[in-house]
């Protein structure tokens, strides 16, 4: 064996004989970062740094996807003035969308769906590929996971499907360049955590073993 290879193996033994209270199971980086996510609602307003989103962006690159076809789109925005746009124009949408809970949501004069965040990640797909949504969703599981790992915050949406919906949502679509074909699939709010929430009960009675 190679003495590289030697000591992770070596390491990979230590690390096994940390117990977290389950048998077996070593203490793990991967395992903590998942448990401590939560969708932050609250960011500071200073700007992520650019080498935090590259890696992050990487990560995202790198979730499986069916077929490696990669029929996905990211549209990373952090200019003001346009994630500004953005806010008013899915305002808009909601108000106009005829459903009730929705209009009333956006009547709040508080409303800010990305909660100050200074990074917006909007992804998008070319649907009429299979799967690809559940592409998206993985990488937007990377994202999240990667940018917990460096101590950011973030927030999946969907009810961003309001920016693109009506006239001014078609305007909107085109200025932020999503490819011809795409269309919406979530957006990933982005930023140093301004709240730190408690993780939301989970139901466990949601699992099935069949030995
Ligand atoms: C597909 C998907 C869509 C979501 N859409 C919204 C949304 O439109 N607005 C919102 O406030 N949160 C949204 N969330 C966040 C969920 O509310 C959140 O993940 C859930 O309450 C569990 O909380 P946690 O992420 O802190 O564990 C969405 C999450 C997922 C996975």
């Amino acid at each position: 064996m190679h003495a590289q290879n030697i000591k992770k193996h070596v390491t990979v033994i230590m690390e096994r004989s940390i117990q977290n209270g389950k048998e077996g199971i070593a203490m793990n980086e991967v395992i903590t970062v998942i448990k401590n996510r939560r969708s932050v609602r609250h960011f500071k307003t200073e700007q992520i740094r650019d080498s935090e989103l590259q890696e992050i962006l990487e990560c995202a690159l790198l979730a499986p996807n069916a077929r490696n076809q990669q029929k996905w789109h990211f549209t990373v925005i952090q200019n003001k003035n346009i994630i500004n746009k953005m806010i008013n124009t899915m305002k808009e949408n909601m108000l106009r969308s005829g459903i009730e809970f929705l209009a009333e949501r956006a009547k709040d004069p508080n409303f800010n769906p990305f909660g100050n965040a200074p990074t917006v990640i909007l992804i998008t797909a070319d649907k009429t590929a299979r799967f690809s949504e559940i592409d998206c969703a993985l990488a937007a599981e990377n994202i999240m996971i990667a940018a917990e790992s460096l101590g950011l915050g973030s927030h999946i949406m969907t009810s961003t499907e309001f920016l693109f919906t009506l006239e001014k949502g078609k305007e909107l679509k085109r200025e932020l360049g999503v490819p011809e074909g795409y269309e919406h699939v979530c957006v990933i709010a982005l930023g140093y955590k301004d709240e730190n929430p408690p993780a939301k009960p989970r139901i466990k009675d949601v699992i099935n073993y069949i030995k």
